[in-house]
This record gives C-alpha cells, structure tokens and sequence, in this order.
C-alpha cells in the first residue's frame, strides 16, 4: 500500500503525465486539493473510487484518512496542482507519514511557470541574457518570507524571476523591481494559463499595474524580466555549425573524434 503524490499539472487536463494518469486508475482512494487540480484529472479515476476534496479539510483530517486507507491496505492517489516541489504542502503530509511509517512516491506534475511560459510562447533562459530563473513568492497571510529572500535580494541578480502567489501584491512587486530591473522592464502577467479561460497581460514595470482588473486574481503568475522581449540575443553554441563537440565533431582531430556519446553527463555536450 502506498500513497502516490501526483503533481496533477497547471489545469489543462491532459496536461498531466501518463504515469500520474495511469496511477490515479489505479487507487480507490482519490484525495484531491480542489481548489485548483481541475476536476476532468478525477475522471481517471477507478469507477467506485472514493474522491474526497481535500480543501476543507485539516492536515489531521487528511493524514486520518490516509492512515485508514494504509490499515485496509489500500492505495491512495493524493493531487495537488502544479508540480510537488513548490508550494504544495507536501511537505508537511510526507513529514507526517514517515512518523508513522507509512510509505509514499511522489510523481511529478507540469509546474504552473512552464505552463505560463509556454502560453507567452517564450524560453526564459535566453544566452547573454538570463541563465537563472528565480521561482519565488512574496510574503502572505499565513506565511512570512525567510530573511534574505527578498525580491530586492533576486533582483539583484538579474535573473527572470517567476512570482506566484502575489498578484495582489503587484503594487509591491513593481515598488521593489522598478529599482533593479528599471521602469521599462517587460513583464507578463498569465492568469489560469492552460485553463480555458486563461488570459494574458504584458506590459512594463511602469504600466503593468494600470493593465490588469480584479477579475485576474489568485490562480495568476507574474513574470519578469529582460528575456521577455529579447530579440537579439546570442545563439547558443549548441547547434552552431563550427563548434566542435562530442555529438558533431569538427575534424578528425577533434578529441570527441570516435568517442562514444551518452557515457556520461558531461556527454551530452549542453544537450537539451
Ligand atoms: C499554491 S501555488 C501552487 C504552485 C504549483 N505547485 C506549481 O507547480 O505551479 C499556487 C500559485 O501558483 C501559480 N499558479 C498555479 N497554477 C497556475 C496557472 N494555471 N496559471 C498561472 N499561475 C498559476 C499562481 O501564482 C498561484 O497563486
């Protein structure tokens, strides 16, 4: 018996991975954060499966009802959006089952900041322009920021920065950018992205804030930084004609030359 932590994807339902799908058919017991795992992703249950919105309940309530499902010994598929590593609240519920010994396995799910990504239609780590992409937050009711992760401290660095949980703090995020990044900085605003509802507002530090209403609250990401409108950014070497590396070597000379690709990371030569 085990629970399966299942990263159920931003919202679109088939973004979700086969491996996720085919475990949530396999458990009678859904547990499911319903405030944003869409409610197509529960089709895959088993016909007769126990499906139980988890967003009025307690971390005890949840964590009893998979202690009961463990003395039956059965199965349980346990959903939370996005992806597991960030902002799930995982956390908790595994520290939680290895107390009491109960075993878990987590699968991963598409993260809200690819999704949203993929909707603008952009790679945020562009050469000579972002190598780094900061996922982080800005502090919230229930939950303070750790000292030094500021926006000001990411800022910094110039890195995309992929900032979820804030929209309502927008004032704030511009206030404490506009010094590191500078007014003109593009930013994106991708509210539900993959949903079928979703929506997009791009604009600048200076202006964003006059560009979104109050209907684009909560389930929204905000994306900023100088990758979201460069053109003329360097080529990477990857597929440059003349760069000699493992999987095309220039030359005879060439110390990739009758190597044999794949034999370690170092091998894939930047290969994505
Ligand atoms: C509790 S966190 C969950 C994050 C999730 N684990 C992930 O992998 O993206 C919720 C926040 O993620 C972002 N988010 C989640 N789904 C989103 C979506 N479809 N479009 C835009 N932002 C989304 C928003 O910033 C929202 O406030």
């Amino acid at each position: 018996m085990t629970i399966h932590f299942i990263g159920a994807g931003p919202g679109a339902p088939d973004l979700l991975t086969l491996r996720g799908r085919d475990l949530i058919a396999s458990c009678p017991l859904c547990l499911y954060a319903g405030s944003l795992v869409p409610e197509q992703v529960l089709e895959h249950c088993p016909e007769g499966a126990r499906i139980i919105n988890t967003a009025p309940l307690s971390l005890e309530e949840i964590i009893d009802e998979m202690r009961r499902a463990h003395a039956a010994g059965l199965d349980v598929s346990r959903l939370h959006s996005g992806d597991l590593s960030v902002w799930s609240a995982m956390g908790e519920q595994l520290r939680r089952l290895r107390e009491l010994d109960i075993p878990y396995v987590i699968t991963p799910g598409v993260p809200s900041f690819a999704a949203a990504a993929a909707t603008l239609g952009q790679e945020l780590t562009l050469p000579g322009v972002a190598q780094s992409v900061v996922l982080t937050r800005t502090p919230g009711r229930a939950s303070a920021m750790p000292d030094g992760e500021t926006l000001a401290n990411f800022a910094k660095t110039g890195a995309t920065l992929a900032i979820h949980l804030s929209i309502h703090n927008l004032a704030q995020v511009v206030e404490d950018l506009v010094p590191f990044y500078g007014a003109d900085c593009p930013v994106a605003i991708i509210w539900r992205a993959s949903w079928p509802d979703e929506r997009v507002v791009r604009g600048r530090l200076s202006t964003v804030a006059s560009l979104i209403d109050d209907t684009m609250q909560r389930t929204a990401l905000i994306l900023v930084g100088p990758v979201l409108e460069s053109e003329d950014f360097q080529e990477s070497c990857l597929y440059s004609i003349g760069y000699d590396r493992r999987f095309r070597p220039q030359s005879a000379d060439s110390p990739f030359a009758g190597t044999t690709p794949g034999a370690s990371p170092e091998d894939m030569g930047g290969e994505a």
